[in-house]
Formats: structure tokens, sequence, C-alpha cells
């Protein structure tokens, strides 16, 4: 991937990296389930990973031919996900940037995969995330977005964030146009059985193709 990249924003960084800054993952390390279901059956080209994390799926993805392209706003993530790689014997690209603090290849990539990926909203009612997920997928190339259907929005905001500020399948889904099919938009069950996250138990998930 040849992109080139000021870095992510700091406050997005250092809020990730404290979060993942305890000794062990904190993810399951396993592949996102609707990441597996929803990819298996596609044939290998190139792939970006946005918001990878641990790099679980970067690393299942990369064991299956895939040419993975991956980034993150957490330093501390990346080396944890490029040990993982290093453990599997795969190569991944792993890029320290945000999805909106760096300039991917137009239409650069056969698969667009976003996990559950906290894409923040610059500003109410700012779609730059959504558009930068469209913008990355090639003709004939898949879109999966992927976020939790089950987060309690009161309780969240008690807790200090609002899943309004996040982007979420349904806010992708509607700036998908004529050239788009959708051939999955569902909300469905996931079991995950451990790792931070494993008590939601509810995906929404939106798989797209590009035509044109
Ligand atoms: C809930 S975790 C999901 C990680 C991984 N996809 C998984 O399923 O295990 C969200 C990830 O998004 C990353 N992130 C947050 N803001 C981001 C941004 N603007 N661009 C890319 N990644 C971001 C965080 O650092 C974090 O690793």
């Amino acid at each position: 991937m040849t992109h080139t990249s000021p870095g992510p924003d700091p406050a997005a960084a250092a809020e990730w990296d404290e979060r993942y800054a305890g000794p062990g993952r904190i993810w399951s390390g396993e592949p996102n389930g609707a990441l597996v279901a929803e990819v298996e059956g596609l044939a290998p080209t190139t792939v970006l990973d946005v918001g990878c994390g641990e790099g679980a799926d970067a690393v299942w993805l990369a064991a299956r031919g895939w040419r993975v392209s991956a980034l993150d706003v957490s330093r501390v993530a990346l080396e944890r996900a490029a040990g993982h790689a290093r453990g599997a014997g795969v190569e991944v690209e792993w890029h320290h940037a945000g999805l909106l603090d760096t300039d991917l290849p137009p239409a650069g990539f056969g698969l667009v995969s976003a996990q559950y990926p906290a894409l923040r909203r610059p500003a109410p009612g700012d779609v730059a995330a959504e558009r930068a997920l469209l913008a990355a997928v090639a003709v004939g190339g898949t879109l999966l977005v992927v976020h939790h259907a089950d987060v309690d929005t009161e309780h969240a905001r008690t807790a200090g964030f609002d899943p309004a500020d996040y982007v979420v399948p349904d806010d992708v889904a509607r700036l998908l146009d004529d050239d788009w099919v959708v051939e999955v938009h569902e909300k469905r069950p996931r079991r995950v059985a451990s790792g931070a996250g494993s008590h939601h138990t509810t995906d929404a998930v939106l798989r797209a193709r590009r035509l044109r």
C-alpha cells in the first residue's frame, strides 16, 4: 500500500493506547465470527483491515492468502498485532494511522473490512469516515462493516461515551447508491468466549459489493 500519513489523531491514539496498556491482549485472539462467515467464500486478493486492533483478523486473512494492510490508531495494539503475525509466520503491512489521517489508494482494495472499528465522527453528521471506507473498495470488491447491535445507549452515555458519535453499519448502508449491491444487511447472534466485548451477543453486519 502506498500512502502517506501524518500519524493518527493524538487524542484517539492516547485513548486507545491506554486501553491496550495492560500486559496481555484484551480481545479474544480469534478472528471475528462475522469476518470468517462473510469472507471464507471469497477469493483472496488485497484487503484493508480498518481498526485492526491486536491483529487476529489480519493474521487470519494473511494465513488464507490475502495481501493484508491493516491500520489502527494504537501503536500498542499494532505491536501486539505484529507479534501475533510473527508467531503465525505471516506477513501483514501494519500502519499506525486513523482512517481519516491517511491517504489510502482510491479503489485500492478487493476487500475493506471494518470490525467494531470505533470510528468516531469528526463532527455530528460528518460522513467522511463512511466515505473513506467506500472509496477504498476496488470495483468488484467487497465492503464488510460489522458492529455491535446491542449497545445500551443510556448505559454508554453514563459511562461517558455516546454511541451516536461512532460509525455503524446502518450509517454506511445509507450512503450506498446504484454503484453497489447490498449482499448482507442484518442483525445476527454472535458468540465470543473470552476477551473484552464478549458480553455483546448481537452483531450488525453489512456486506456490499462495488459494481462500478
Ligand atoms: C473495538 S476495537 C476492535 C479491534 C478489532 N477490529 C477487533 O475486532 O478485535 C476498535 C479499534 O479501532 C481502533 N480505532 C479507533 N479509532 C480509529 C480510527 N479513527 N481509525 C482506525 N482505527 C481506529 C482502536 O485503536 C481499536 O483498536
